[in-house]
């Protein structure tokens, strides 16, 4: 049994862990849940949104699940989700967007998987007033390190070596911000050197945009800086049914998370209806990170089935008729 850190979060967050825990549990999934909480949850509870206590079962057990965090806007508590990507240094964000069985979407064939760089660039923070007076002009700060983006880039590439994917795409904008995404791009065609079984090429943001549109096909693995992998991984997930039905993980060099990139959806929580499949997906690529492929295979076969076979019993947002139970039932069933 692998001990795994659980984190249900707030919202909606409770019913799709339950969900998820379910399905693992009918596949014969070898896991342990070690359930610890964070968010608005753990703030009404013990005045801390992120307790030390979750702090350290991720530090001891090295691997979470999480669920959507509320984060209230003007209470004061920063981002949750940053503050444990800082903790832990999760510099790699991966989001795969995979087109599914018989959801609606103008995209056919998308199967690209993005990663993004989750610590530096212009998401650093180090904003400031050139004129604290007035407040009528503001500066910001962009980071870009040799270091973070060869791990970045590196990571992308192992992960094509390892999946047998063919091509690397770099996204910059090296053309006008020379110094930051010039370097990011400088690194790549370095570490491009060590993989010259796999193809790589680089495109500007705001083309990558426009490709990703006109002909999402032609992409496999992309990789890109902090802010234009924010922006172009939830364009990715729009491209194949949005963001109820793509997982994301959160990996560094010692602890990895893994979460669905939805919010906690307050205007649906405890209502049955939330889709339970981001962060589902989120718990496959959990269970590929800890070498149970085969599992993972078998729910994602499942799920697939499901799709294609028993429509009416899916989340009412995918075009079903049934509810988080209904849809859970479902690929149970199917396993
Ligand atoms: P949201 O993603 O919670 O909801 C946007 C819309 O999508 C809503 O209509 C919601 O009902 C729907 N939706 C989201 N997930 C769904 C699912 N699994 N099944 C069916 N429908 C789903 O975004 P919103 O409303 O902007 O944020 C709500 C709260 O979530 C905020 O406090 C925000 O800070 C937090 N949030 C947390 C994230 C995280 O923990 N990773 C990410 C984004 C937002
Ligand atoms: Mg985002």
């Amino acid at each position: 049994m692998k001990k795994i850190v659980l984190i249900p979060g707030d919202g909606i967050g409770v019913e799709i862990t339950e969900s998820v825990k379910t399905i693992l549990k009918k596949a014969e999934a070898p896991i342990e849940w070690i359930e610890k909480t964070a968010g608005l949850t753990a703030y009404q509870k013990t005045g801390n949104p992120l307790p030390e206590d979750t702090i350290q079962a991720i530090e001891k057990h090295r691997v979470a699940l999480k669920g959507p965090l509320t984060t209230p806007v003007g209470t004061g508590f920063r981002s949750v989700n940053v503050g444990l990507r800082q903790q832990f240094r999760l510099y790699s964000n991966i989001r795969p967007a995979i087109t599914l069985p018989n959801i609606d979407s103008p995209f056919k064939g998308v199967d690209m998987v993005i990663f993004r760089e989750n610590t530096q660039g212009l998401y650093i923070g180090k904003e400031q007033w050139v004129n604290e007076e007035q407040k009528d002009h503001a500066e910001s700060i962009a980071v870009v390190t040799e270091e973070a983006s060869r791990k970045i880039i590196t990571a992308a590439f192992e992960y094509a070596r390892n999946q047998n994917r063919k091509k690397v795409t770099l996204v910059h904008k090296a053309n006008i911000l020379k110094f930051t995404t010039g370097l990011f791009l400088e690194v790549g065609r370095k570490v491009a050197t060590d993989y010259e079984e796999i193809e790589f090429e680089d495109l500007i943001v705001d083309n990558m945009a426009m490709q990703m549109v006109m002909r999402p096909k032609r992409f496999d693995v992309v990789v890109t800086t902090n802010l234009f992998g924010d922006i172009l991984s939830d364009l990715a997930s729009g491209l194949v049914g949005g963001l109820g039905v793509t997982g994301a993980a959160n990996i560094g060099d010692n602890a990895a998370m893994f979460e669905a990139v939805h919010g906690s959806a307050p205007d649906i929580a405890g209502q049955n209806k939330a889709n339970p499949l981001a962060l589902l997906f989120s718990s496959l690529m959990m269970l590929e990170h800890i070498g149970e492929k085969q599992t993972a295979e078998t729910i994602r076969r499942a799920i697939y089935q499901t799709l294609v076979e028993r429509k009416v019993y899916c989340t009412p947002d995918i075009g079903g008729e049934g509810t988080t139970s209904t849809f859970t039932q479902a690929i149970c069933d199917n396993i």
